[in-house]
């Protein structure tokens, strides 16, 4: 699709500044406005502003470049907003890194949250903060539980403190050759030995390193380095076998001698269950839940928030554009009617993600030719409408994907009838007969001796006058076709039987309608998700 290409690009451009979308490929882009307007405003802006065409030009670019960026929380850290909501997390997070890193304390701390809940941006965006003041200060370790093993951690932990050691010493410039070479010494046989003692020879590694600086400063409490490891996916190595990466780190929160920082990232919600009890008894005990939006209001200032910049954070120039744009996403916001409150509702009781939210609103704001244009799109919001069309996928699979619970059942149960019958001919009335025995065997399955369980446990059996209604809409995707309406015979008589009953069809009762399906069920096995009640039923 011609608009999806214009998309991609949209997306390519973020950190460009000499992107400029081509003039024939902006006609491709569905945006829809009366001709009248987009004419009114070009004159209005060649007329009053012809010489400074180009200034205006540029100013806009700068600022769409700034939206972009601040869209992509990739703006420096003093310029990027926190959510509001995300605030009592982020100060908490802060202060256990400011503890760590200026104080000198050791800590551990766990983050639990969902997928794109802002844990590696908190703390991100903290550590970005102090290292423009503690940069020499403190040392980062990055590991992550989909990506390294426990020897590969090992490996890992060695190769970052070798590379960053060796940048903290050569910025500070004191340290002689003799010691690097000390250190190199280490490092080369560093992921030896079992980790105990590979952990062991890392704390000497890093105390040495801090004795060193030592010496050359004098002030005892700057030169020490707080090492902090940045845990992702950390409950991947809180394993049934020996926990031992997580114990021997959790150990030297305890007794290195260096101030170690653990911050742990995780999904699970039970991440304490997971750890061992000598591992559990080392953690600080300090969980930290990523906050959650709780209403569409928390969720639209969300978004306002998520598209309007800091004010002031773009330079004197560009200030108009800024302000002028802020102002109209909180009417917006406010503004129930208005299209993007329609998309920000759409949107919270679809996906509720405001990372779905930001992918669909880029190509909007990057195919924006000057202000004015992109003022109108957002009081439209074509393209986000145009960027969910694409989004949308119309294979069978995904059809499949997304059918309701009943519809898949009745599905399953026509496929089931189809492949018992000896012509693959189904009707109403056979497939709901299948229908009844799947529910009822599933529901003979839940158990009833608890005095407590009540019918709403079951499935409910719908009444045939009710599946009537999910029959037709298969027949509207296509699962299941009229027998008279398939196209090729095998024969002339098979055609002639064909083109009879298509005759006779209009005056066959709708139960005893003979359907033909188009999907197998041996297909359907593939597709159903294995999670799916019904997957059990997809062979006979
Ligand atoms: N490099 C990037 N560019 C643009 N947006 C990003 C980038 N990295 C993350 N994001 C966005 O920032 C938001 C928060 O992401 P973040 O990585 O902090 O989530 P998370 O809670 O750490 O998730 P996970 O559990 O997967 O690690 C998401 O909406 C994500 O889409
Ligand atoms: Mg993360």
């Amino acid at each position: 699709m011609d608009s999806a290409a214009i998309v991609d690009d949209a997306i390519v451009i973020e950190d460009n500044e000499d992107f400029v979308v081509e003039e024939n490929s902006i006609k491709l882009l569905p945006i829809k406005r009366s001709a009248d307007d987009g004419l009114n405003h070009a004159h209005v802006s060649v007329k009053k502003s012809k010489s400074t065409y180009n200034d205006v030009e540029s100013g806009f670019r700068l600022f769409r470049k700034h939206l972009m960026r601040h869209l992509n929380h990739s703006l420096q850290a003093e310029q990027t907003r926190i959510f509001k909501y995300l605030t009592d997390t982020k100060e908490e997070i802060s202060r256990v890194l400011k503890q760590s890193i200026i104080q000198k304390e050791s800590h551990s701390i766990i983050m639990v949250g969902p997928r794109n809940s802002y844990k590696s941006f908190l703390i991100d965006h903290e550590l970005r903060l102090l290292s423009k003041n503690y940069k020499n200060q403190f040392i980062t370790v990055k590991l992550n539980g989909f990506i390294h093993s426990e020897n590969a951690a090992i490996n890992g932990i060695a190769a970052q403190l070798q590379t960053q050691l060796e940048e903290l010493q050569g910025t500070e410039q004191t340290l002689a050759e003799p010691v690097l070479k000390e250190q190199d010494a280490i490092n080369t046989d560093i992921s030896s030995g079992s980790l105990t003692e590979v952990f062991e020879k890392i704390l000497r590694l890093l105390d040495s390193a801090a004795t060193k600086t030592n010496n050359v400063n004098k002030s005892n409490n700057d030169t020490k380095i707080t090492v902090l490891f940045v845990f992702d996916e950390i409950d991947t190595f809180a394993g049934p076998v020996r926990q031992t990466l997580l114990y021997n780190l959790f150990d030297m929160v305890e007794h290195a001698r260096v101030p170690v920082c653990i911050f742990g990232n995780t999904t699970k919600l039970n991440i304490l269950e997971y750890l061992e009890k000598r591992v559990k008894s080392r953690f600080s005990q300090r969980i930290v839940y990523m906050p959650q939006l709780k209403d569409l209001d928390e969720f639209a200032n969300t978004v306002a928030e998520l598209l309007s910049p800091l004010p002031a954070s773009l330079e004197n120039d560009n200030e108009q554009y800024l302000s002028q744009w802020n102002n109209l996403i909180s009417e917006l916001v406010k503004d129930e009617k208005s299209n993007l409150f329609n998309q920000i509702r759409l949107n919270y009781d679809t996906f509720k993600s405001l990372a779905t939210f930001k992918n669909s609103i880029i190509p909007l704001i990057g195919s924006g030719q000057n202000f004015e244009d992109l003022k109108l799109s957002m009081l439209s919001c074509k393209l986000i409408e145009g960027y969910h069309l694409n989004q949308l996928q119309n294979g069978l699979t995904s059809t499949i994907r997304s059918l309701s619970d009943l519809e898949l059942a009745v599905l399953i149960a026509a496929a089931r009838v189809s492949l018992k019958s000896k012509d693959e001919m189904i009707n109403f009335n056979l497939t709901y007969v299948e229908y009844k025995e799947m529910i009822k065997s599933i529901n003979a399955k839940v158990p009833t001796s608890s005095n407590l369980t009540t019918n709403r446990h079951l499935i409910k059996l719908w009444e045939k006058d009710d599946v009537k209604n999910v029959w037709e809409t298969l027949q509207g995707f296509t699962f299941i076709t009229e027998k008279g309406a398939i196209g090729i015979r095998e024969s002339a008589i098979a055609a002639f039987y064909a083109s009879n009953y298509q005759f006779h069809g209009s005056t066959i009762p709708f139960d005893l309608r003979l359907y033909q399906m188009q999907v197998t069920l041996k297909e359907l096995r593939t597709v159903v998700p294995r999670s799916s009640m019904y997957y059990t039923w997809t062979q006979l």
